[in-house]
């Protein structure tokens, strides 16, 4: 059985002429590593791929310098442990699927590098999974170690509600109500499935503008070479 249909919301990145909100995606980023980071892997994603989309190179080294990062072999053969840098990919939330699952009574958290590529309702669906849990339906019981949500196909899912009001706390002042906190994570998230997205829109727009102008140029070209007919 299908989950419910996800309502649309209206994503300032899906205007035909808009590109992502970066502020919305920097502060998604933050719910992200302080929420969901504890069970999921972004294994795609690396840390230089934040500089000039939602923080500057300064901040980024800071950390991914928070980090520390298995290297080697040295010229001694040895193994060793060294800060995170830019060109590092996130760390990952546990060593193997096998101790993700045994954390997740044998469930296994996704990698959300492409999550919202992966679902169908895309980021609409995100947002109002994070968002969907509610007692279950009079008759309907939940398995032990199962919690129910409307949005999630068959309804019983294993990830327990993860925003809730206040969890997270934003260093430019929005609000941090759940649903603010669901939106920045999926815009984080859109943006990670979609990291051309932005390029892609601007060079569209730059296609239409010269489009134009060629088309303008034609109009009085035609006219030019028509005129002693006239
Ligand atoms: C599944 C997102 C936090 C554990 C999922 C799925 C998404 C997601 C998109 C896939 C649902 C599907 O298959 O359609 C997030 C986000 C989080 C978050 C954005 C932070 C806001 C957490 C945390 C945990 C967790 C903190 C662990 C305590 C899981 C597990 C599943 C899952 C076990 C698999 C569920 C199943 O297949 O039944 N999550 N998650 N998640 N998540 Fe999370």
């Amino acid at each position: 059985e299908n989950g419910m249909h996800a309502p649309h919301q209206e994503w300032d990145h899906r205007a035909w002429n808009k590109t992502f909100d970066h502020q919305s995606i920097r502060r998604g980023y933050q719910v992200y590593r302080e929420v969901c980071a504890a069970c999921h892997s972004m294994d795609l994603i690396s840390w230089r791929n934040l500089v000039g989309v939602s923080h500057t190179e300064a901040e980024v080294k800071e950390m991914a310098a928070e980090y520390e990062y298995e290297d080697g072999p040295n010229d001694q053969g040895e193994m060793f442990k060294r800060p995170g840098k830019l060109s590092d990919r996130f760390p990952a939330a546990y060593p193997n699927e096998e101790a993700a699952r045994a954390a997740n009574g044998g469930a296994y958290p996704p990698d959300l590098s492409c999550i919202v590529k992966a679902r169908h309702g895309e980021e609409d669906y995100i947002f109002s999974l994070l968002l969907g849990y509610t007692e279950p339906p009079p008759g309907i019981s939940i398995r032990e170690g199962l919690h129910f949500n409307r949005y999630f196909p068959g309804g019983a899912i294993s990830m327990a509600r993860a925003l809730y009001d206040e969890v997270v706390d934003y260093e430019d002042g929005t609000p941090n109500n759940a649903s603010q906190l669901a939106k920045d994570v999926t815009t984080f998230l859109t943006w990670a499935s979609y990291p051309e997205h932005d390029e892609r829109k601007k060079m569209g727009m730059k296609s239409i503008a010269i489009m134009g102008m060629l088309f303008g140029l034609s109009i009085w070209y035609k006219r030019f070479k028509w005129s002693p007919i006239k």
